[in-house]
């Protein structure tokens, strides 16, 4: 939650939209909700508005923020993934770039998203990563990328314009103390469909293990070995 807190303070700063409620306040909230919810494993979105009034664009109009907290229990991931893997397509839809709609905000602002994901969806593919306007990979359409050649694990840096999962700055740690190689630089599209093994990862799935990159299987086209110690690793770490 600390975590998810800090991101959300940045990105609103990011935005320039000031937060009238406390860090204490939104978590005193979301416990609430989670005691009614009443579940095992609980997916939580906390929205910000910057509040209601005229219909304008001009942020000063609005009245002064309000807090939504939507819940909704979360299902294990399905076993599939980790037998089978996933297949991802190189989108066609770019990433906004850092000095236009940053990525690094977690606003509510999906659509670039969403336009990447249809394309997925039309090739019946289980998400979608976007390239940056230099031709290097950013993330999927909800998670970050990763991928492994020649037994280093490579994530794309935060400056090729992508969000600051929460889970991949964990995997960074675990890798630090568990003494795998790990590498934060741009890939560019040929790299990540040339990978040995590749995985997505998100709070609310972990980590998939991905198979296929536009159709192309990789490496031994099951979920690579290092991918699933470090799943191993992360499961324990949760
Ligand atoms: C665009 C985008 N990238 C990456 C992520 C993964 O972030 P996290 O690990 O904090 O869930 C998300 C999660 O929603 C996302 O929406």
């Amino acid at each position: 939650m600390d975590e998810h807190l800090e991101r959300l303070w940045q990105s609103a700063n990011k935005i320039h939209m000031p937060i009238a409620f406390t860090k204490s306040k939104i978590m005193a909230e979301v416990k609430k909700t989670l005691e009614v919810l009443n579940v095992k494993r609980a997916y939580i979105r906390i929205i910000i508005t910057r509040g209601e009034g005229e219909i304008t664009l001009d942020p000063q109009a609005a009245s002064q923020n309000n807090l939504v907290i939507i819940t909704k229990e979360l299902s294990e991931n399905p076993k599939w993934w980790y037998k089978d893997g996933v297949e991802i397509i190189i989108a066609d839809t770019k990433r906004t770039s850092v000095d236009s709609m940053d990525p690094s905000v977690k606003s509510g602002n999906y659509l670039n998203n969403i336009l990447a994901y249809n394309e997925a969806v039309k090739e019946g593919a289980f998400d979608a990563v976007m390239l940056n306007h230099d031709g290097h990979v950013t993330e999927g359409t909800t998670s970050n990328i990763w991928i492994v050649k020649d037994q280093i694990l490579v994530t794309p840096p935060l400056k090729a314009g992508l969000l600051g999962g929460i889970t991949r700055a964990k995997i960074i740690e675990l890798c630090k103390s568990e003494n795998i190689q790990i590498e934060q630089r741009n890939i560019t599209a040929q790299e990540l469909q040339d990978a040995d093994e590749s995985f997505l990862t998100s709070q609310t799935r972990r980590i998939v293990p991905v198979v296929k990159v536009n159709k192309t299987p990789l490496g031994s086209g099951k979920p690579g070995k290092l991918t699933l110690d470090i799943l191993n690793k992360y499961n324990k770490l949760i």
